[in-house]
């Protein structure tokens, strides 16, 4: 793709994919460290695609010049598709805060990216994440569920530990594919990289590709007190191993796994400073990502998502509060992920119900109602439904609207 400069405008034209991701960070520090430029120009007019990973590593650099008194100026993509990305996945935001306001998409395809400074922005970042996710793939096996989960915890947890990041960094779920379990996640910042932290504790690395191929062996940290070098082990393991794909790119190094070309890891001739994790995962293969994380040749489970927000203390029940649980109560795009992730919980933990709180649920559609209880009804099966599903709470016109779902579904012959 061709990234050019010309005095203080970085033009992006054509498609901004992971092996661009060099050149405009070559014509910012052109631009900036070099013709002492203090207001640089972004022009996305012409470009036709972005990906993610490029992206978010533009934005945490730009975030951090910006930091250090740089002014950037934006131009969208004309394409009006694109230029929708731009401000759903927060990117026109990051790029360009003062005019472009944070995303309030509110789909479930993806996202926005987020960016987070302390633990308490994190987790609740990470959250969100697993959350989507739970309502965006079916049939996740909870022991799959909860490896994706410790692999985003891990790599974002790096940047707070490590990266002495001055903007924190940014994280970043991608569009969810129809019928495809797969998962990419990225995690940008723009702190010192992995070889310079990484050589604290290993003074004999030279090179900085040197630096990434240990920094994914099991144990290697850059110090044995405040980490123990299963981050990226773990999250490189679950990811070769569901076919996926990994990727990171920090100092003058990059590392990349690919299903067809297996893991190559190069040197750069233009820094990335910071560090960029690119991260798929397939769940395709049930198992399969709790059969890759193993520490110490011993299969890890760590505590999940489901166990802290939905399971009971007293393991009596769990509990799926509706007011949590979705931002509106009125469609059936609002009612999708909904079912997806009662369905994900029902499968998760077999021996329990669910109590179904809708305390301070103010009003639901009937499409909404139809589309979570109407079709979960048809997928369980009526004794299984009623042992399993425990209305809480429910107001009577809701009920009316559950019911009427459930015997249209039961009318029209359980058709979901
Ligand atoms: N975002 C980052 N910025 C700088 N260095 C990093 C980052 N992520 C990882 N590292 C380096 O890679 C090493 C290995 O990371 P990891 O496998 O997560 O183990 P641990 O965090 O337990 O040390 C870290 O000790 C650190 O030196
Ligand atoms: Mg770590």
């Amino acid at each position: 793709m061709p990234v050019f400069r010309d005095n203080n405008r970085v033009t992006f034209a054509g498609e901004f994919a992971i092996a661009d991701l060099h050149r405009p960070l070559a014509c910012l520090h052109q631009a900036v460290q070099e013709a002492g430029y203090q207001d640089v120009v972004l022009d996305f007019g012409s470009c036709t695609a972005a990906f993610p990973g490029p992206m978010l590593a533009l934005c945490a650099q730009v975030m951090k010049l910006r930091a250090s008194h740089i002014d950037f100026d934006l131009v969208l993509p004309t394409d009006l598709k694109l230029s929708r990305l731009f401000q759903n996945a927060n990117w026109a935001h990051f790029l360009h805060p003062h005019v472009n306001s944070p995303s309030v998409f509110k789909g479930h395809t993806q996202i926005p990216g987020t960016q987070f400074t302390t633990s308490s922005d994190q987790g609740r970042a990470v959250n969100r994440i697993v959350n989507a996710i739970l309502g965006a793939i079916p049939n996740i096996e909870r022991d799959d569920f909860a490896a994706l989960e410790w692999s985003i915890n891990e790599v974002t947890d790096n940047v707070l530990v490590h990266s002495q990041s001055p903007i924190g960094g940014i994280v970043q779920v991608s569009t969810f594919q129809k019928n495809r379990k797969r998962v990419e996640y990225i995690v940008a910042d723009a702190g010192v990289g992995i070889p310079i932290t990484l050589r604290e504790g290993h003074p004999e690395i030279t090179s900085d590709a040197v630096a990434l191929d240990r920094a994914i062996r099991e144990g290697v940290t850059r110090n044995k007190d405040v980490g123990q070098g299963n981050g990226l082990f773990g999250s490189y393991q679950i990811c070769s191993h569901s076919r996926g794909l990994f990727q990171v790119e920090s100092g003058y190094a990059k590392l990349s796994f690919t299903e067809k070309s297996g893991l190559h890891i190069s040197s750069e001739r233009v820094p990335y400073e910071g560090t960029l994790v690119v991260a798929q995962i397939d769940f395709s293969v049930p198992h399969l990502l709790q059969e890759a994380l193993k520490i110490g040749g011993k299969i890890h489970s760590p505590v999940d998502f489901v166990e802290l927000h939905y399971e009971q203390d007293d393991l009596s029940h769990v509990l799926f509060l509706m007011r949590e649980e979705a931002m509106t109560f009125g469609s059936r795009v609002a009612g999708a992920p909904v079912r997806t992730r009662l369905a994900n919980l029902l499968r998760m933990c077999p021996g329990h119900r669910i109590h179904v709180d809708f305390s301070d649920v103010p009003l639901v559609s009937s499409s909404f109602a139809d589309e979570v209880f109407g079709k979960l009804f048809v997928e369980l099966g009526p004794i299984s439904f009623m042992q399993r599903i425990e209305f809480r709470n429910i107001p009577l016109t809701a009920r009316q609207l559950v019911d009427k779902a459930i015997s249209q579904r039961l009318a029209a012959g359980g058709a979901a």
